[in-house]
């Protein structure tokens, strides 16, 4: 890297970003909770929550844009708390594009480099590098309103990767593209991170774009950091109902440990559900909807944990049935009262299974090892 800012921070071993207890206030709201977390060099890693869960906040205090209220954080095993954003080795994309609009392609692009004092055949080369790793060549003279959303968005990750960064943060880059060029452009920024090498952090709000995109992921609620762990660690073991409820879609059924390997469900009967909570806690059982089959009553294996219901819907995707189906409450009913809200499930069916229609009394059953059961 011949950007001394870079080569400055390069200390062998150390992660890219590191978060020891960052904590950040504003007045009254607490924005961002206390959150310890490392990023290797060359990650692709997602910060992923909710809007208003603090991922702005955190990537404003990685670029030096908002200055902690507690807490350290490194750079590349530097503490770099009262270091300026310009001396940091970090660019950031925002999700509006922030491109000069009098400004061709081409100066936009050199804007950094220039700043920098980078002029002449120097920023040229850099500028048409940057250019052809968007795939924006030909377009240099155009203006940003002579461009689609999809190529604005290139010209602002040139706009950042021109300037050599460690470090790339991207807030929610994609999310004012329309559905299928978001999907194209997921695919093409990972490539694009895959050649480059550097480290991204990426912050979205879309559970599958996170999945999707990242080498590892963050769960972030309420300014806290709930889970980090690679796609199908988050996925297949969630730390706690949040993630569990916020990462693809499940069913959760709530119920109380009788011991390690079960638990009574509210809805009636006791299934096997391996667990290392205390008997006697409230928790839920995880269930993904692909996960479970459905069965003519009586017909659910016996050595499978299963329950009874009624097909309350049936849909038909093309690549998937999908059924909700509102189980037996009798054992409900004897707990808490005639009044309680049905218990719903949602099903997901591969096409060739066999079909269920409305009204029809089922078995839903599933394998105990596909389950996790959680707490708050
Ligand atoms: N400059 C600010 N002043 C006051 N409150 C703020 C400021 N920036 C963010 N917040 C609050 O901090 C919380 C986290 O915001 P933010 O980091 O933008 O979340 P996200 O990016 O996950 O949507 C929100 O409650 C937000 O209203
Ligand atoms: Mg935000």
């Amino acid at each position: 890297m011949s950007d001394s800012t870079a080569a400055r921070v390069s200390a062998a071993g150390a992660p890219a970003v590191e978060l020891r207890g960052i904590a950040k206030r504003f007045g009254d709201v607490t924005a961002v909770d206390g959150i310890n977390l490392r990023i290797g060099d060359g990650e692709f890693f997602a910060l992923l929550g909710p809007s208003g869960c603090g991922k702005t906040t955190t990537l404003r205090m990685i670029a030096g844009l908002d200055i902690p209220t507690h807490g350290s954080l490194l750079i590349f095993g530097e503490e770099v708390a009262a270091w300026p954003p310009d001396r940091r080795p970090v660019n950031t994309v925002f999700q509006a594009y922030a491109l000069f609009p009098h400004m061709t392609v081409a100066q936009n692009i050199s804007f950094g480099l220039s700043m920098r004092g980078i002029r002449g055949r120097d920023a040229e080369r850099q500028v048409a590098e940057a250019t052809a790793l968007v795939q924006l060549e030909g377009m240099e003279h155009r203006r940003p309103s002579q461009l689609s959303g999809g190529q604005q968005q290139r010209v602002a990750l040139a706009r950042a990767l021109v300037n050599q960064p460690k470090v790339l943060l991207l807030d929610e880059p994609l999310g004012a593209l329309d559905l299928k060029l978001r999907h194209e452009m997921q695919g093409e920024l990972k490539a694009l991170q895959r050649e480059v090498g550097i480290t991204f952090v990426f912050v979205t709000h879309d559970q599958e774009e996170a999945l999707a995109m990242s080498d590892r992921v963050g769960v972030m609620s309420r300014g806290r950091l709930l889970q980090v762990g690679t796609p199908a660690q988050v996925y297949e073991h969630p730390a706690n109902r949040f993630v569990a409820d916020f990462i693809g879609r499940t069913n959760l059924l709530d119920g109380t440990t009788l011991g390690p390997s079960e638990i009574r469900l509210r809805s009636g009967g006791v299934v096997t559900a391996a667990n290392d909570v205390a008997a006697g806690t409230a928790v839920a059982l995880s269930v993904r909807p692909e996960q479970m089959q459905l069965h003519r009553v009586g017909d659910a294996p016996c050595d499978a944990p299963s329950l009874d219901g009624i097909v309350a819907d049936a849909t038909y995707l093309g690549h998937a049935y999908v059924y909700t189906v509102t189980l037996d409450q009798t054992g409900r009913r004897r707990q808490s009262g005639a009044e309680a809200s049905p218990e719903v499930i949602t099903v997901r069916a591969a096409i060739g299974s066999a079909a269920f229609a409305a009204g029809e009394p089922v078995s839903v059953s599933w394998r105990p090892d596909t389950t996790t059961v959680v707490t708050d």
